[in-house]
C-alpha cells in the first residue's frame, strides 16, 4: 500500500509538473498583449505630455518670432529670404538672353518668370554694325598697304564664338554686311560658318567689294569656323589660337585681316601670328589685354559698355529688393547721385530688356580705355547702408574660363557689389554643363535674389525648375 501511495504521489508530482511546465507558454502569450496595452497607456500619456510641451515651445517660438518681427529683420531671416517664395523673387538675365540658339526668338517665358525679372545685356545689332564700320573704316586709311600680296583682293578669316548665342550671329552678321559678303537667308544674313572659302565658292558667304581711293578691292571671307573645344567650350581662344596657325600655313599672304567675334579668341590670333605678321586684328569687348595691344598693332575692338551692363545687373536686383522703381539710379538719380543718361543704354519694354549701348575702340581713343574693371563714374557712388541694407544675392557665370566675363564683367560685378550692399556668391561654371551650375543652386531659399548667365540660351526652364520648387 505504501508503494502504491508513494506511487501516486510520483504520479502527481509528476502531472503537475507536466501541468506547470504547459502552460508556461500560453500566459506568454496572454501575457504578451497585456505588455503591449501597458506600453500603449503610457504612449498616450506620453503623447499628450509631448504635446503639452510642443504646446509650450511653439508658444515660446511664437514670442520671439513677435519678438524679431518687432525688431529689423535679422540677418539669417534675410539670408532666408525672409518669407518670399523663391519663385518670386529678383531675377536678372545677363550676357545670354533666354531665346532659341537656332532662331534667335525670345524666350518670353524666362524673361516674364516673375513681375521682378529683366535680361541684362548690350545692343548685339549696334554694336555688330559699330565692328563692320571699324573694320572698313581701316581699310579705307590704309588702302595702299591693306592688300598684302598686291593681289586685288582684301582676305580676311573670321572666328565665331558660338553659332547659337545671338551676339555672335549678330557680330558675323555684322562684319559680313560691312565688308559685302553677307549672303540673305530667311530675310537676314547668313551667319552660318563658312570653313574655307579660298576659291570664293562657298555658298553661306559671297566675294564682296570695297572701292578705297582710287583703288577698288574684292573682299573675300578666306576661312570662318565657330570656335569650340573638344569638350564643347565655345567662345574658346585656344581653339583660335590653333585655328590660326592652321590658316596661316594654308593661306599665308593672302590674309589681309583678321576679324573676330571677341576679344579672347582675337588676342589668341594676335599673339599667335598676326601681330608678328603685322596683319590688323579686330575684337569686341575692349578687355584690357586687347585695348593695350592696340598699341601694337591690335585693330580695334568695340567697348561693349561691360561697365554700364554690370551696374545694371546688379543695380535692377538692387531696386527690386529695396521694392522702390527698377529705374532708381539708372534713369532716376537715386539718393547718392547715381544715374545714367540714354546714350548709356536702352530699355526695351517688350523684351523685358535692358541694353547698354557700344562704342568703338581704336588707335584715336583707346587711351581711354586701358583699364576695363573700372566703375562708370556716373553710377560710381555708394549706397547707404542703413536705407540699402545688405541681402544675398546668386549669380553665376557660364565659364570660369571666358576672357571676357572673367577679366572684365566679373572685376566690375564685384566693384559695384560693395557700392551697392550685395553680398554676392559668385558661382563659375565649366562652359560646357549647365548642371554644373545648377547642382550649386541646390538651396535657391538662402538667397534674396538671382543673376544667371546660362550655358546654352535655351536653357532658362533648367534654372525656372528650380526657383518654382
Ligand atoms: C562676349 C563674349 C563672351 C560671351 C559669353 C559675349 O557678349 O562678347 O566675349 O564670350 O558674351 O557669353
Amino acid at each position: 500500500m505504501k508503494k502504491i501511495m508513494s506511487l501516486l504521489v510520483v504520479i502527481a508530482l509528476m502531472a503537475a509538473f507536466i501541468v506547470g511546465c504547459a502552460p508556461a507558454n500560453t500566459p506568454e502569450k496572454t501575457e504578451a498583449p497585456k505588455a503591449e496595452e501597458k506600453t500603449e497607456a503610457p504612449k498616450a500619456e506620453e503623447k499628450a505630455d509631448e504635446k503639452a510641451e510642443e504646446t509650450k515651445a511653439e508658444e515660446k517660438a511664437d514670442e520671439s518670432k513677435a519678438e524679431e518681427k518687432a525688431d529689423e529683420p535679422k540677418a539669417e531671416e534675410k539670408a532666408d529670404g525672409g518669407e518670399v517664395a523663391n519663385k518670386d523673387k529678383p531675377l536678372v538675365w545677363y550676357n545670354r538672353q533666354p531665346s532659341n540658339s537656332s532662331t534667335g526668338e525670345l524666350d518670353m517665358e524666362a524673361l516674364n518668370f516673375n513681375d521682378k525679372t529683366y535680361y541684362v545685356g548690350f545692343d548685339a545689332n549696334q554694336g555688330a554694325e559699330l565692328q563692320g564700320q571699324m573694320v572698313v573704316d581701316y581699310i579705307m586709311a590704309h588702302a595702299d598697304e591693306i592688300d598684302r600680296n598686291g593681289d586685288g583682293t582684301i582676305g580676311y578669316v573670321l572666328a565665331i564664338g558660338d553659332i547659337g548665342h545671338n551676339d555672335s550671329i549678330a557680330r558675323t552678321r555684322g562684319a559680313r554686311k560691312a565688308l559685302g559678303t553677307g549672303v540673305e537667308k530667311d530675310g537676314a544674313i547668313d551667319s552660318t560658318p563658312a570653313g574655307t572659302n579660298v576659291d570664293g565658292k562657298a555658298t553661306v558667304v559671297k566675294d564682296g567689294e570695297i572701292k578705297a581711293g582710287d583703288k577698288t578691292f574684292v573682299v573675300r571671307e578666306l576661312a570662318s569656323q565657330e570656335m569650340k573645344n573638344a569638350a564643347g567650350a565655345t567662345w574658346d581662344a585656344a581653339t583660335a589660337g590653333n585655328a590660326i596657325s592652321t590658316w596661316a600655313s594654308t593661306f599665308g599672304d593672302q590674309i589681309d585681316i583678321v576679324v573676330s567675334n571677341n576679344d579672347g579668341m582675337g588676342m589668341a590670333m594676335f599673339n599667335g601670328w598676326s601681330k608678328e605678321n603685322k596683319v590688323p586684328t579686330f575684337g569686341y569687348d575692349a578687355n584690357s589685354d586687347a585695348v593695350a595691344a592696340i598699341a601694337d598693332g591690335f585693330g580695334g575692338t568695340i567697348s561693349q559698355h561691360a561697365d554700364v551692363q554690370a551696374y545694371l545687373t546688379l543695380r535692377v536686383l538692387r531696386n527690386l529688393l529695396d521694392n522702390v522703381d527698377v529705374n532708381t539710379g539708372i534713369s532716376i538719380k537715386d539718393d547718392a547721385g547715381n544715374v545714367l543718361t540714354d546714350t548709356d543704354y536702352k530699355y526695351v519694354e517688350a523684351e523685358r530688356s535692358y541694353y547698354a549701348l557700344n562704342l568703338a575702340v581704336t588707335s584715336e581713343n583707346y587711351k581711354d580705355f586701358l583699364d576695363s574693371t573700372v566703375p562708370y563714374k556716373p553710377v560710381a557712388n555708394q549706397l547707404d547702408e542703413k536705407a540699402h541694407p545688405m541681402k544675398n544675392v546668386w549669380l553665376n557665370i557660364y565659364n570660369s574660363a571666358d576672357n571676357f566675363l572673367g577679366s572684365t564683367y566679373q572685376p566690375l560685378l564685384q566693384n559695384y557689389d560693395k557700392l551697392l550692399n550685395l553680398k554676392v556668391e559668385y558661382i563659375g561654371g565649366d562652359g560646357q554643363t549647365e548642371s554644373n551650375i545648377t547642382n550649386r543652386l541646390g538651396n535657391p531659399s538662402q538667397y534674396d535674389a538671382f543673376a544667371i548667365n546660362m550655358v546654352k540660351t535655351d536653357n532658362a526652364a533648367s534654372y525656372m525648375e528650380i526657383l518654382k520648387k
